[in-house]
């Protein structure tokens, strides 16, 4: 399922509670690398990020090439009805699976990272037998991606003034 082949276009399983429940999503193709790039480049996601400066669309060409050829990366693009409103992206090494993820500007503060975290969850753990925990790395500042890993049932396993990691060891059910 989360092969470079046979990405698939794919509906929301189950709506996330605390979210409007009306996300769909698929996997990323080559044709969302202007989009993804955008995204990238909001000021409030370089500012969350640990890389803060802005990224050129060189840099970003041969990092997405080299994620969409990944077998262990996968990014989800989410949509609110045909509009992009957001993307998870999972590296898995060993058996984790480490999250990063940001919500189009115009949607944030509408519950959509939670529900998007929530499903990117649901589909890595049928997509991904073999993943055992979840991780997270954030900012202490970012006040609202602190919010979601917690309410989501992450552990916060280390904290100091430039990250606060959390993990969530494999749940038997999606985490809401
Ligand atoms: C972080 C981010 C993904 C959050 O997505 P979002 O859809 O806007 O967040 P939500 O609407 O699900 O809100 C999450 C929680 O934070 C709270 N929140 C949102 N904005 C807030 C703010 N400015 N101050 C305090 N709390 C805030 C919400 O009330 C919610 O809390 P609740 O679940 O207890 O009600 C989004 O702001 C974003 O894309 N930021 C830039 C990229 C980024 O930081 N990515 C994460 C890197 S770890």
């Amino acid at each position: 399922m989360m092969s470079a082949e046979g990405r698939q276009e794919m509906t929301a399983p189950a709506p996330a509670e605390g979210g409007e429940g009306k996300l769909s999503f698929r996997e990323a193709c080559p044709e969302d690398e202007m989009l993804l790039l955008s995204w990238t480049n909001d000021p409030e996601t370089r500012k969350n990020s640990f890389n803060s400066g802005p990224v050129s669309p060189e840099t970003h060409h041969v990092w997405f090439s080299r994620r969409l050829s990944d077998k262990n990366c996968v990014i989800l693009i989410f949509f609110r009805g045909d509009e992009p409103a957001g993307q998870v992206r999972l590296e898995c090494e060993n058996d984790t699976a480490r999250i990063s993820y940001s919500v189009d500007r115009e949607h944030r503060g509408k519950g959509y990272g939670k529900e998007m975290v929530s499903l990117a969850i649901g589909y890595a753990l049928t997509g991904r037998p073999e993943i055992k925990a979840f991780r997270a790395e954030v900012k202490p500042d970012n006040i609202p991606s602190l919010r979601i890993f917690g309410s989501l049932g992450f552990t916060e396993v280390s904290s100091d003034d430039k990250n606060v990691c959390f993990i969530l060891v494999k749940p038997e059910k999606l985490p809401k």
